[in-house]
């Protein structure tokens, strides 16, 4: 043996993951994890309304009803049965769904199979901190897309659309992480009615529309460009959901509805990926459909109690000048302070009061949203609201002076 050198990991890379850094939100959830500090950094569901007995009765359903094939490989389209439901409750072939391991993995292989190096990807600005780290290695060019809070301003996407021939736009309609805010119904129409005429595909990412507290249901993009096209195979529209947020997220089961040709593509994308979701997991989720009305309902009670008793303590505690987004389900709302004060820089100002939230920027694929940051209130208990927003309204009025 010779005399060991160093080896360059470095140089062994491949380019398209140079730019790969650990996730701004990681980095950040590390100082805020100290057992005394009240975080609402995190992005985590409530872990006490999980169906505890109730996946434990579906285990053992699932090894009863299928033996040694809930153990066995299956195939990479999915569980029939769950792939039949989700179908049914689409209104849609259960061949145009494909059960994938966590929506998080659908936005990988769509990155796969859609992205290639160069091509204009539209985000809203902010958008889903995940996305962007499942595109990356695709290497996009990113355009982003102006919100307010209606969502996406769609007098500005149509102006992109004039002027930048954009392959894909990437959207979470319902309760965005991270704003909390809905794009509303006329907008819904318009952006299909755009991306359409412009050829644009849609990701439509929707791991929180089950969980709506307040106000009316809207159509899914997928339903309205259902709608226009008159038919599944000629949607342009691509509906990821997950049982993530609804029942537990730890199974790691989700679906995308899209037309045959994408179905095709990331059938293959996955058998490279993983060859199939979990057997048993998607067994026991098919097991757990018919609480999962009961369950929801559950969530949301919860949920948009907590966000109410935030939105109150907001209200008595903020300084005036502070705004935040009202949001009608899902698990975050968005705060934005007034021009000049960086979340980033006043972070450790709010950690050594005891209380952790995450900056808003590492939201934007092009930077921006120095003075915003995300607060969740899905796991905090009515005293930790108090407390915490409390301490939060005292570094945020020490920064202003
Ligand atoms: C908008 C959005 N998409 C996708 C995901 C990933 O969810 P899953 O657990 O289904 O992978 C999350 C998780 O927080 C999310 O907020």
């Amino acid at each position: 043996m010779t005399n060991a050198t160093s080896f360059n990991f470095q140089a062994a890379f491949a380019t398209r993951v140079r730019g790969m850094t650990a996730s701004a939100i990681r980095e950040i959830l590390k100082v805020t994890q100290q057992p005394d500090v009240i975080s609402f950094a995190g992005g985590l569901p409530a872990p006490e309304l999980f169906p505890l007995d109730a996946v434990r009765a579906a285990t053992t359903a699932a090894l009863d009803r299928y033996g040694p094939a809930a153990l066995q490989y299956s195939t990479t389209e999915g569980h029939p049965p769950l792939r039949e439901w989700i179908g049914q409750q689409a209104g849609i072939p259960a061949q145009n769904v494909q059960i994938l391991t966590g929506s998080q993995q659908g936005l990988d292989l769509l990155g796969k199979i859609l992205i290639s190096e160069g091509d204009t990807v539209l985000v809203e600005a902010p958008t889903y901190l995940g996305a962007l780290q499942s595109f990356q290695p695709y290497l996009p060019n990113y355009v982003q897309l102006p919100t307010d809070e209606g969502g996406i301003d769609v007098d500005a996407l149509e102006d992109i659309l004039k002027t930048t021939r954009a392959k894909l736009l990437y959207a979470v309609p319902n309760f965005q992480n991270p704003t909390g805010r809905t794009l509303n119904l006329e907008r819904r129409k318009r952006l299909v009615e755009l991306t359409a005429q412009h050829g644009v595909l849609v990701i439509e990412d929707d791991p929180y529309g089950a969980l709506r507290f307040t106000g009316e249901a809207l159509p899914s993009l997928y339903s309205l460009g259902l709608e226009l096209a008159g038919s599944v195979d000629q949607n342009h529209i691509i509906y990821s959901s997950s049982f993530s947020k609804t029942l537990v997220p730890g199974l790691r089961d989700a679906w995308v509805q899209a037309a045959r040709p994408i179905i095709q593509k990331l059938i293959m994308a996955k058998q490279g990926a993983d060859l199939h979701t979990p057997t048993l997991n998607q067994m026991i989720v098919t097991e757990l459909l018919p609480i999962l009305p009961a369950q929801i309902e559950t969530v949301k009670k919860a949920y948009g109690e907590r966000a109410q008793h935030m939105m109150a303590r907001i209200a008595t505690d903020f300084p005036g000048d502070t705004q935040h987004t009202v949001p009608e389900g899902g698990m975050f709302l968005w705060v934005t302070l007034p021009e000049g004060i960086d979340t980033q820089a006043m972070l450790p100002r709010a950690v050594e009061r005891k209380v952790a939230y995450v900056p808003g920027s590492p939201f934007y694929a092009l930077g921006g949203g120095e003075n915003t940051m995300r607060l969740s209130y899905c796991t905090a208990t009515p005293d930790q609201i108090e407390k915490g927003i409390k301490a939060l309204g005292d570094t945020i009025r020490e920064a202003l002076n």
